[in-house]
C-alpha cells in the first residue's frame, strides 16, 4: 500500500507516474517536525537494515553513515564522501517494522541513517516543500516492486548495448577509434561499441564533429559494417562562440539558464565558458533534444550524457573574487592561514554552491533558483535526449545513459557510476551499488571497468571485467593520462578474450533477465536477503548478489587472491567458465565455502532446481548463434527465455517468452 503526504508546495519533479491523492495527517511510521525546515525521524532497532538510496556510497545496508542528495561532480569516491552524482531518495527500513519511504524533493536532503545517533534514522532538508510516499508491504522486495510501479517502466536499450564497449578519454583522431576497433577484432576479443569522448568534437562544441573525420556518416557506416557502433558523449555546457548555431539559437530564444538579472548564466566547463540549456523549460528541452538528430542523421545510435550535475569548473564571478583575494594575498607577508586560505579558495571555485544559487530556470514563466531544483538537471538533460530520440526514431531503441540522475530519469536512460578509480575497493563499491540502483529503477548501469582515474593493473582489470560480464552496461573506460587500459595492452590477451567471451556466452540470459525485470518492474540484481528473507546470514552478505531468478554471483575483488569465500544460502551448482572455453559444473551444499577462481575464469552459481541458457562465444551481439544454446543447471528444470529482435520498441512479454526445459 502506498500513502502520499504533501508538505508545503512541492516542485513537480514528475518522478512519479501514478496519481495518488495526498493523505491528511502524519505517516504511521516515524515523526515529522516542521519547526525548522523539514525533519523526519524514526527509531531504529539494533537489527533493522536500511536499503536503498540508489547510486550512493558505502554498503547495501546503508546503516551507520550519512548520505546527502546533492548531485556532485566529484571524481574522488572515498569512503567519506556523502554525495555522488545522483539523488535517489528512496529507502526501506527492514526489521520489526518494514516500510519504504520516498522523498520527492529536488534540492539537498540528508539521510542520516544511524550515524549521528546510532538508533535513529533522521532525514532532513531546509525547506518543507515536498511529497513523501510511505510504502508498506510484505517484504523489502515487495515494497520495492510497488515503488517501481509507481515511478514507471525502466529504460530499455537496444540489444547491441549489452555487448562490450571500449572507451577512453584521449582517443582523438579517426585513426585512434579505428585502431581500437581493429585491435579488438584482430585479437578476437568480442566488442560492439567504441565510445567517443569529448575530443571527437570541434573545440568541445556539442553536436559538432572535428574536421579530421571528413564524411562522418561514412566513417560511422564503415565501422558499423564491422558491427562496431560509435557512441559519442554529449556535455551539458554549450560553448559560447559567435557563429556556433547551437549557442546562437539558444541565446536568441532564451533557452539557456539565466542569472537573476535575466542575462545568460555563464560557467566554464571543458570548452571554456558555456551556457547551460534550461532543460527544466519544456520548450528549451525540446530544442536541445532535437539537436541529437544531427548525430543520429550520421548513423549514430547511442549517446552518453556527461557533466550534467551540472559540473561547473568556475564562473567569471568566482574567478573575479579569487583574483581580488589573490591580489591582497600577493601584497602582504603570508601566514600559514593565508596560504591555506588562498589555496582553499582556488579549489573552491569549482562546483561552488554560490554559483548554483545564482543560476535560474524558467518553469512556466516563473524564475526558479537552480539550487532549489539542482538534482533534476541531469534527469532533464537525459529526458531531453530520450524524448527526442523517441521522436526521431519511433520504431527503434537508442542507447542512452547519463552521469547525473534523479528518480524519473530511469524511464529515459541508464547511468554509469562516474569517475571511479583503479582501486580494488571500487570493484566492491560497484557490486554494492547494483541492487540499490535497481531498487530505484536504474537497470541499465555499470561502472568504468578497470577504473577511470589512476593507473590500472592487469589483474584488477581482469577481475573487474569478470564482474562486468554481468552488468548490463559493460564498458572499459579510463582517464586521459592514465595507463592505457584496452584489453590488448596486456600480456596473455587470451585471458581477456575468455573473460569477455563469457559475457557473450551469457548474453541471452543477461538480456532475458534485463527485459523481464524492465517489463515487470522488477530488479535484475537483488541483495541475497530479498530472495532468502529468513536467512540471517544472507541478510548481511554484501559482496554477492542474486542476478535474475536463477543465479548468484560472487566476484573476486581482492588483489593476489586465488579465490574467495562464498556463502550459499541453499544448495547450488558452481558453474565455472574455464580458460579453455569449457564449462565445469560442481554441485555444492548450502553453507560457507572457499572457491578458487583463477584470474582468467568467470564463475557463477545456479540456484537449486534451476538452469540458464548458454551459447557459444561470438565476437559481437549480431553474431550470437542461438542454435548453439544449451541449458546449464539442474536436471528437470526449466527456464523462461525472453528474446526479441533487439531494436524495435515492441516488447510483448508473453509473445517473446518461451519455456526451455532441461532434461
Ligand atoms: C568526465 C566524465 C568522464 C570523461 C571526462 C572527459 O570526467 O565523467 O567519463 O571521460 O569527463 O569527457
Amino acid at each position: 500500500m502506498i500513502k502520499k503526504y504533501t508538505y508545503g508546495k512541492p516542485f513537480q519533479t514528475e518522478s512519479v507516474v501514478v496519481d495518488i491523492a495526498a493523505e491528511k495527517g502524519q505517516p504511521d511510521h516515524g515523526n515529522i517536525d516542521l519547526t525548522a525546515g523539514f525533519s523526519y525521524t524514526f527509531g531504529l532497532e539494533d537489527s533493522d537494515i536500511v536499503y536503498g538510496l540508489g547510486e550512493a556510497n558505502r554498503g547495501i545496508n546503508k546503516r551507520g553513515y550519512k548520505y546527502i542528495s546533492n548531485n556532485a561532480d566529484n571524481p574522488h569516491h572515498h569512503e567519506d564522501v556523502y554525495s555522488l552524482y545522483a539523488s535517489h531518495n528512496f529507502i526501506i527500513v527492514s526489521g520489526a517494522q518494514t516500510f519504504g519511504l520516498y522523498f520527492d524533493y529536488p534540492s539537498t536532503i540528508t539521510f542520516d541513517v544511524g550515524y549521528t545517533k546510532c538508533d535513529e534514522l533522521h532525514i532532513f532538508c531546509d525547506s518543507a516543500d515536498l511529497d513523501i510516499y510511505v510504502i508498506t508491504g510484505d517484504s523489502p522486495y515487495d515494497i520495492t516492486k510497488q515503488f517501481r510501479k509507481m515511478i514507471g517502466r525502466s529504460y530499455i536499450p537496444p540489444k547491441f548495448a549489452f555487448g562490450f564497449g571500449q572507451s577512453r578519454w584521449g582517443y582523438k583522431t579517426p585513426e585512434d577509434f579505428e585502431t581500437v576497433a581493429r585491435k579488438y577484432r584482430e585479437n578476437h576479443i568480442p566488442i560492439d561499441m567504441v565510445y567517443m569522448d569529448i575530443d571527437y568534437m570541434d573545440s568541445y562544441k556539442d553536436f559538432t564533429i572535428n574536421d579530421d573525420f571528413g564524411d562522418f556518416s561514412e566513417y560511422v557506416e564503415n565501422l558499423k559494417k564491422d558491427n562496431i557502433r560509435l557512441i559519442p558523449i554529449i556535455d551539458a555546457g554549450v560553448k559560447i562562440e559567435e557563429g556556433y548555431d547551437v549557442y546562437e539559437e539558444g541565446v536568441a530564444n532564451n533557452y539557456f539558464c539565466k542569472r537573476a538579472d535575466g542575462s545568460d548564466f555563464v560557467a566554464a566547463v571543458w570548452p571554456g565558458y558555456t551556457h547551460f540549456p534550461d532543460v527544466l523549460n519544456p520548450e528549451a528541452r525540446r530544442w536541445f533534444g532535437a539537436k541529437y538528430k544531427i548525430l543520429t542523421d550520421a548513423g549514430i545510435e547511442g549517446f552518453w550524457n556527461d557533466m550534467n550535475e551540472p559540473a561547473i569548473f568556475f564562473t567569471p564571478e568566482g574567478v573575479s573574487e579569487l583574483k581580488k583575494a589573490m591580489k591582497k594575498f600577493i601584497e602582504k607577508d603570508e601566514t600559514v592561514d593565508d596560504v591555506w586560505g588562498i589555496s582553499g579558495m582556488a579549489a573552491g571555485v569549482a562546483n561552488n554552491p554560490k554559483d548554483y544559487a545564482s543560476m535560474y530556470h524558467n518553469v512556466d514563466g516563473e524564475m526558479v533558483r537552480h539550487d532549489k531544483v539542482h538534482n533534476l538537471f541531469g534527469y532533464n538533460m537525459t529526458r531531453a535526449a530520450g524524448e527526442a530520440l523517441r521522436e526521431i526514431s519511433p520504431d527503434e531503441r537508442r542507447l542512452l545513459f547519463s552521469r547525473s540522475s534523479y528518480i524519473g530519469m530511469h524511464r529515459y536512460g541508464g547511468v554509469w557510476m562516474g569517475d571511479n578509480k583503479s582501486w580494488w575497493s571500487h570493484i566492491l563499491l560497484n557490486i554494492k551499488m547494483l541492487p540499490s540502483m535497481n531498487m530505484c529503477g536504474f537497470l541499465y548501469t555499470g561502472a568504468d571497468l578497470g577504473g577511470f582515474g589512476c593507473d590500472t593493473s592487469r589483474d584488477l582489470l581482469l577481475r573487474w571485467l569478470a564482474l562486468g560480464v554481468f552488468t548490463p552496461l559493460m564498458r572499459d573506460h579510463s582517464c586521459e593520462g592514465t595507463r592505457n587500459q584496452e584489453c590488448y595492452q596486456f600480456e596473455h590477451i587470451e585471458d581477456f578474450r575468455n573473460v569477455i567471451g563469457v559475457r557473450y556466452r551469457l548474453l541471452p540470459y543477461i538480456y532475458s533477465e534485463y527485459m523481464k525485470a524492465a517489463l515487470t518492474d522488477d530488479m535484475m540484481f537483488k541483495p541475497l536477503a530479498f530472495e532468502y528473507p529468513d536467512d540471517r546470514i544472507a541478510a548481511h552478505v554484501e559482496d554477492q548478489l542474486m542476478l535474475g531468478n536463477e543465479i548468484m554471483i560472487a566476484p573476486v575483488y581482492t588483489q593476489n587472491a586465488i579465490g574467495r569465500y562464498v556463502y550459499l544460502p541453499e544448495d547450488m551448482l558452481l558453474v565455472r567458465f574455464t580458460a579453455d572455453g569449457s564449462v565445469e559444473q560442481t554441485e555444492m551444499p548450502a553453507g560457507h565455502h572457499f572457491v578458487e577462481v583463477p584470474e582468467n575464469e568467470v564463475i557463477l552459481f545456479v540456484r537449486s532446481g534451476k538452469c540458464i541458457p548458454v551459447v557459444d562465444v561470438a565476437e559481437c551481439v549480431a553474431d550470437i548463434d542461438k542454435t548453439t544454446m544449451q541449458l546449464i543447471g539442474y536436471k528437470n528444470s526449466s527456464y523462461m527465455l525472453y528474446d526479441d529482435d533487439g531494436y524495435t520498441r515492441e516488447y510483448d512479454l508473453e509473445k517473446n517468452c518461451v519455456t526451455l526445459n532441461k532434461k
